[in-house]
């Protein structure tokens, strides 16, 4: 099959690798430089001629709260890269997801929500949005699509999940929430943070919405924080009205030029995480002090083969959790003795970071498998460090702790 000749100015044209080169970047008209220039600026000059008394009827740049020069040339690469008509980008990931639940939840809603989720979205649907603005949510087991569809009730709006759940590693499938989602006339909104692309785009199984927190792998160097929600410009439309100018998380035009220049090297760096998560959960499957390991490209793990089918041979995300078998002092040890390993959170980074989180966590954990409840868990996400090291690292470090 012959190929159409690939253009920068064809988005559509480019393979993924050539996407994260070119989108979002052009020649600047002012100097000629090769790169976008990092535009720090709050304001535009207004047009000025006549027109200008009508400037609030304007639609070029105004404020960089509203649109700022680094900003929408990096919406414009993550429309491109996650093939979605539209993206309004935002100051977090939590942003970003607090602005789609603003924009499509009213008081008297009700949401479907994965019982297991990053615990900012936890704590909004149990506690912030009943409490405040009567908005109700049902948490399901998203692996079950009967208990899925059995929870929608007729002011459902909203079905939420993320593609692999932070911690467990639960793996919904986006293609049967879609449908269930468009049965009953609402949205799945799918939180793709674990799973960026080329790795997987929800929107092509049906997702309405997709979210990401782009201070994790799409940025990938741990110094800039940001979030997206991606989807069609008919329903971005009023998330960018309403959540983003007036609600006002806006990025910093900063952090937009960081975050595009990290994208550049996405799809080489997601290789290289995909690969050595494979490897150190292989090597802590086999050893002896380990009481579980959650990761989906396990074939142990519940969702391996919804994970096959649904990532292809992209690779399973960078992120795994496990528990030595023993009591939290022992769990701890392990994290004391770690020397390449940085013990902080977040994910997605060039260095590999670890956490433990004892198994009383927070409130609603009675769900989580039962290793989980039982050892608690470390979630580790997997750098970009030579996996020999980590292993080596890791291997030290469980040694140590198991011989007190
Ligand atoms: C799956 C997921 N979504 C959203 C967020 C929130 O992103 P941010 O920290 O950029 O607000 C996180 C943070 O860890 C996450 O893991």
């Amino acid at each position: 099959m012959t190929r159409n000749r690939p253009s920068k100015h064809d988005p559509q044209s480019l393979s993924f690798d050539t996407q994260a080169v070119h989108l979002g970047n052009s020649i600047d008209a002012g100097s000629q430089a090769i790169r976008t220039p990092l535009v720090m600026a709050n304001s535009y000059a207004l047009p000025s001629d006549g027109t200008a008394n009508g400037w609030s009827g304007f639609d070029g740049m105004i404020y960089a709260r509203d649109a700022n020069t680094n900003g929408q040339c990096l919406e414009a690469k993550l429309r491109g890269m996650e093939g979605a008509e539209d993206a309004v980008v935002f100051a977090t990931g939590v942003a970003a997801l607090h602005a789609l639940f603003f924009s499509y939840l009213k008081s008297g809603d009700h949401i479907v929500v994965s019982e297991v989720t990053y615990e900012a979205v936890w704590k909004l649907f149990t506690q912030l949005l009943p409490e405040r603005y009567n908005i109700t949510a049902t948490f399901v087991d998203i692996t079950d699509l009967d208990a899925v569809r059995a929870a929608i009730t007729p002011t459902t709006r909203l079905i939420h999940t993320e593609t692999i759940a932070n911690p467990t590693t639960l793996v919904a499938d986006v293609a049967g929430l879609a449908a269930v989602a468009h049965e009953h006339g609402i949205y799945l909104s799918v939180d793709s943070t674990f799973t960026p692309p080329p790795i997987y785009r929800p929107i092509a199984d049906g997702a309405d919405f997709v979210i990401h927190s782009l201070t994790k792998y799409i940025n990938g160097h741990g110094d800039a924080m940001g979030g997206v929600v991606l989807g069609k410009k008919e329903l971005l439309d009023t998330i960018r009205y309403d959540a983003l100018l007036d609600a006002g998380a806006a990025i910093s035009p900063f952090n937009a030029w960081m975050i595009n220049r990290g994208a550049v090297t996405l799809p080489l760096r997601l290789q290289r995480h995909v690969t050595s998560a494979q490897q150190v959960a292989e090597y802590l499957e086999a050893h002896p002090a380990v009481a579980y390991v959650a990761y989906p490209g396990l074939e142990s793990h519940s969702g391996h083969e919804l994970a096959k089918r649904q990532f292809g041979d992209r690779g399973f995300g960078g992120v795994l959790s496990f528990a030595l078998e023993g009591d939290i002092p022992l769990q701890r040890r392990v994290v004391e003795n770690l020397e390449v390993i940085t013990h902080a959170v977040s994910l997605g980074h060039d260095e590999s970071l670890i956490v433990f989180v004892g198994p009383e966590g927070r409130g609603g954990w009675e769900q989580y498998p039962e290793g989980f409840r039982t050892y608690g868990h470390f979630r580790l996400s997997v750098g970009l460090e030579d996996p020999a090291d980590l292993i080596a690292d890791l291997d030290a470090a469980i040694a140590a702790a198991v011989a007190g």
